[in-house]
């Protein structure tokens, strides 16, 4: 089940065209237009989805707004750490305030948080003004589900344990229309012991590079230059196909479709990182020169009971491979703090990897206990002031060779693609390298979507200033 199943997309778009009509005809009612409101958390697959979310309220003929007052809002939740969770919830208020002077309002909730039943208890018994409920395996249901809630006054939930399907070809929406992000696998099967995604998300499953290609051939004819290739571990893409693909094989593929000009990747995972795939990065100049390779802990001990089939060794001579291939390359990463039975000399080992990589930066987490998973029932839990102060101390190092590795850029040429006007001083534009660093510098909005020269004159800590290079245009 890699293709694409398109009886269910037909279906689908015949509920896009029912929803068009209901919507016309309401909005005719109101003498007004209907609007949504679309909130992501989490990372970029869901925000992928939300793209997914917005084209086919775009196309029904929703009017999108960024104002939570609106006719029809959807969260579109993560529960990877506890904090996800709290965020909704405290938002959910606010929404009901919004439906009491709005009687016809829907509010919807998707995404990871609504794969767990003790979510689906809480928001039945104490949110019960929600009206619509679905999950990450049948996000293709939409249209479906939008409809059958504009048709009924009842709570719908719709939830799937699992699903082994693919449905794509249906509309979208991109934040951005010169970049955007392509799903090439799905689920994740590591089982890394802190993580819930795999049992929110599923289990892997890749899509083939047909179609794949097929879809950034397309979003390059509408005007994509960069393209993101999604997945919770890339690394293991194609694995299950009935082609002879991995993801070096995919990203040469992709390095030739024409008009394509960038292609970044993630997530990566340590344990599947392959030589092949370094040469391929350091052969090809479209490959940005970013990798990002979540750590999570520099202890072998930690690593073992994380269920990352790595050593710090492992880690450390990855990283050596790299560099030696690709010596410009970006490297970022995920670390966790005070995983279960985190001793000071494991955080210190942590501490000793993240000196001698030298990050260009990294996202920090405080371990959060992630109810079904095996740590979470793992008895020696650090305690939190413990958890506090190593978390400051990392954090601070991390800033500090951040810094460092930002400032040694200074005076260099880099390509830059060009995102938006800067929204604090008008007589900039903003844009990324290829190493995914910011840089801001004189322009106008005629820039934005385009590749440019930018010499980096100044370094603000963790984002430049720059000015266009001339002689390099
Ligand atoms: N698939 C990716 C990222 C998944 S979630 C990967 O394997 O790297 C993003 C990050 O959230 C992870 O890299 C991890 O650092 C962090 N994370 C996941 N579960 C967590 C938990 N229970 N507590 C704290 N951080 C967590
Ligand atoms: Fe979670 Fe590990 Fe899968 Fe990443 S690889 S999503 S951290 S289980
Ligand atoms: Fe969160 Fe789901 Fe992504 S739990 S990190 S939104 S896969």
């Amino acid at each position: 089940m890699n293709s694409n199943d398109q009886n269910e997309t037909n279906i689908q778009l015949d509920y896009i065209d029912k929803l068009t009509t209901v919507v016309k005809e309401k909005s005719e009612e109101l003498g007004r237009p209907l609007t949504y409101n679309v909130t992501t958390f989490g990372c970029q697959m869901n925000a992928r989805d939300s793209e997914k979310l917005r084209g086919i309220l775009d196309k029904v003929g929703y009017i999108g707004t960024d104002s939570e007052d609106a006719d029809f809002v959807i969260y579109n939740t993560c529960t990877v750490r506890e904090n996800a969770n709290n965020k909704v919830y405290g938002r959910l208020g606010v929404l009901y305030s919004y439906k009491k002077k709005n009687p016809d309002m829907i509010i919807a909730l998707c995404g990871c948080m609504m794969q767990e039943n003790v979510v689906i208890d809480k928001i039945k018994e104490s949110y019960s003004f929600v009206d619509l409920i679905f999950g990450t395996h049948n996000i293709f249901k939409f249209p479906e589900l939008l409809y059958n809630s504009l048709m009924s006054d009842d709570m719908i939930i719709d939830i799937w344990e699992k699903t082994d399907r693919i449905v794509e070809k249906l509309p979208s929406s991109r934040k951005y229309s010169f970049k955007s992000g392509i799903n090439i696998m799905f689920g994740c099967n590591n089982f890394c012991s802190y993580c819930i995604v795999p049992y929110v998300r599923g289990r892997e499953r890749s899509r083939s590079s047909e179609e794949i290609i097929e879809e950034i051939e397309y979003l390059v004819r509408d005007g994509v230059k960069e393209i993101m290739l999604l997945g919770q571990n890339v690394n293991s893409y194609g694995k299950g196909l009935d082609e002879d693909i991995n993801l070096s094989k995919l990203l040469s593929k992709v390095t030739k479709i024409e008009g394509l000009e960038r292609i970044r990747f993630m997530t990566s995972h340590p344990k599947d990182l392959s030589d092949e795939l370094i040469d391929v990065m350091a052969s090809s100049p479209k490959i940005c020169k970013h990798l990002h390779l979540p750590l999570q802990s520099g202890s072998t001990d930690i690593l073992a009971k994380m269920n990352r089939h790595y050593t710090k060794e492992d880690y450390l001579g990855l990283v050596d491979r790299i560099r030696s291939k690709i010596p410009d390359i970006a490297l970022t990463t995920d670390i966790i703090v005070g995983f279960p039975g985190e001793t000071e000399d494991d955080f210190l080992e942590t501490m000793d990897v993240v000196r001698k990589v030298e990050f260009d930066s990294a996202f920090t987490f405080i371990y959060s206990k992630r109810t079904g998973t095996p740590a979470a029932a793992m008895d020696n839990q650090v305690a939190e002031d413990v958890i506090k102060d190593r978390f400051d101390r990392l954090l601070a190092e991390v800033q500090e060779i951040g810094r460092k590795k930002y400032e040694e850029n200074v005076g260099r040429t880099e390509k830059v693609l060009v995102e938006n006007v800067n929204e604090k001083d008008s007589s900039l534009v903003s844009g990324r390298m290829s190493n995914n660093a910011i840089v801001h510098f004189p322009g106008d909005s005629s820039l934005i979507g385009s590749l440019v020269n930018v010499r980096l004159t100044e370094c603000k800590g963790f984002y430049y200033i720059g000015e266009i290079d001339e002689e390099m245009a």
